[in-house]
């Protein structure tokens, strides 16, 4: 057993599983480069087989990061593994993640498989793999509801047949600490090639316990845990990275592994993937969350001014947070724009650059000071944005107390032709997505809707995120303005303009012969 636990980041796949956290192509660019400063030991860069735009983010992650292992997700399907291998057979160390399903219920009443079925499926899958690289995972998925004495010959099958790394899924996050600990201490103790491969978990966090469930496991001897960032994921999510990584580090004293983790990124990956995501933090989360670190009580104040540890167990310059307060305005320049955004993890083309930096001088007009969220904001926004099918290019309303909310939407079609049309609504938001609606006739339905100020003070930037649902499929918009009104229009266009090129994709897929 070693006494160093590997990060397996599994952000840009189930973390992207969450619904309408779906990322483009440069966004999960910039994640995986932020994650590989952070210096996790493996990313999951995605599912290649799901879709032409996963296996396309797939093949540039493997191609451009540089450090981390690169793994690509396969069922035990020979055209999933050989998709998967295409996609990442070009980085620098890659991995393929070969799963299967061995729990009873999942083999009764999904796969229709037995038991002994199973079995050879995955000797033989592991073995197709093992034909492409060496660095193979294996994943009996619902392991924590499959009989014991099964998984340990699924587990000392797929070793045999080459896995390197078995990780050991709660997929519907059933588990719990102790029932965890049992499972990890009898697979030490029951499959007699165990010690050839590394045992990793991964947990899900249906009953809020999957930071505790894979520490538990890490007890029993795991040396690999599957996270994601901020604990996004499929459902309640996954294992959140900050804090299995911040447990190991604040409580080496219990746990006595370590992470070779440069941890003062946390916060700055938090941030990313949230601005990207669509998906806040709670203030009050664990490590990243805005009150983590935050002491409201006259007594804790008291006593963290006379000595830092009264009150604190970590130090939130350990987690990056109040790195820098650095603030930019409307004289800074070109460089130190560019140098902030680099320090935050954002390195951007020289068009990106243009485009950024013209919107922050525009911003920086409205606004004095210019913090780091707001240059977050900026990118998230105004140089990640999705395609852009329709262009938002002119919006007027009016509102008040003895007024009927009005708005006037005037779009860019993809022909480049002017859409113009007009709508009332209860507010002038409610207007100017009845105008919207007019124009691009494309049915959903809003089911999020939040704002927030990104900065403090009354000049600052508020952030809008929506989420609009078609068909089964969630899509999340941004936007960012000092103006709250033109945020919600640019989150709906945002959005809609994610849910129209998801349709021509799975349109131009259907298209396509099967193998293509
Ligand atoms: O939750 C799960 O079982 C998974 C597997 C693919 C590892 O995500
Ligand atoms: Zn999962």
């Amino acid at each position: 057993m070693g006494d160093r636990v590997i990060i397996f980041d599994t952000t840009l796949r189930d973390g992207e599983q969450s619904p309408g956290a779906s990322l483009n192509i440069e966004e999960k660019l910039d994640i995986a480069r932020q994650l590989a400063r952070l210096r996790v030991d493996v990313i999951e860069a995605g599912f290649p087989i799901t879709s032409p735009g996963d296996f396309a983010a797939v093949r540039r992650i493997a191609e451009e990061i540089k450090g981390p292992v690169i793994a690509g997700l396969a069922r035990v399907v020979a055209a999933d593994i050989d998709r998967a291998w295409e996609a990442v057979q070009v980085a620098e160390r890659p991995r393929l993640h070969v799963f299967m399903s061995t729990s009873d219920i999942h083999l009764e009443h999904q796969f229709h498989r037995t038991r002994e079925e199973a079995l050879d499926i995955c000797r033989e899958m592991v073995r197709r793999a093992k034909s492409y690289t060496p660095d193979i995972e294996f994943s009996p998925m619902d392991a924590t509801r499959t009989d014991p004495a099964y998984l340990y010959r699924v587990v000392e099958a797929a070793i045999d047949a080459g896995a390197t790394t078995v990780n050991i899924p709660d997929t519907v996050g059933y588990t719990t600490p102790e029932e965890f600990s049992a499972l990890i201490r009898g697979l030490f103790e029951n499959v007699p090639n165990v010690r050839r491969a590394i045992i990793s978990v991964h947990c899900h966090n249906d009953l809020g316990m999957a930071t505790a469930n894979s520490l538990a496991a890490v007890r029993c001897g795991a040396r690999q845990v599957e996270c994601t960032i901020n604990g996004i994921g499929e459902r309640a999510g996954n294992a959140a990275m900050e804090e299995v990584v911040m447990a190991l580090q604040t409580r080496f004293d219990v746990y006595g592994v370590a992470t070779t983790l440069d941890t003062t990124q946390l916060f700055k990956t938090s941030r990313m993937v949230s601005n990207y995501t669509g998906m806040s933090v709670q203030p009050n989360k664990a490590i990243v969350g805005a009150n983590a670190f935050a002491h409201e009580s006259g007594i804790h104040q008291d006593g963290v001014l006379k000595h830092r540890t009264t009150y604190e167990i970590m130090d939130a310059r350990s987690v990056g947070l109040a790195d820098s307060k650095l603030v930019l305005g409307k004289l800074s320049g070109r460089h130190a724009f560019r140098e902030r955004l680099a320090e935050l993890g954002y390195e951007l083309s020289a068009d990106e650059l243009q485009q950024a930096f013209a919107k922050f001088k525009e911003l920086a007009d409205r606004k004095r000071d210019i913090g780091d969220r707001d240059l977050e904001a900026i990118v998230a926004s105004e140089v990640r944005r999705p395609v852009e099918i329709y262009h938002l290019d002119q919006v007027h309303f009016t509102s008040g107390t003895s007024s009927i909310p009005t708005a006037t939407v005037k779009l860019i079609d993809p022909d480049g032709q002017e859409l113009i049309d007009a709508a009332h609504g209860d507010g002038p938001i409610d207007a100017i997505y009845k105008a919207i609606n007019r124009l691009i006739d494309v049915p959903n339905v809003l089911s999020e809707f939040s704002v927030q100020a990104v900065t403090a003070g009354i000049d600052a930037v508020g952030e809008v995120t929506v989420k609009v649902r078609d068909d089964g499929h969630v899509f999340s918009g941004r936007g960012a303005s000092t103006d709250i009104v033109m945020a919600a229009a640019e989150a709906y266009m945002n959005a809609l303009n994610k849910l129209l090129a998801a349709r021509r994709a799975t349109a131009a897929a259907a298209l396509t012969p099967a193998n293509g």
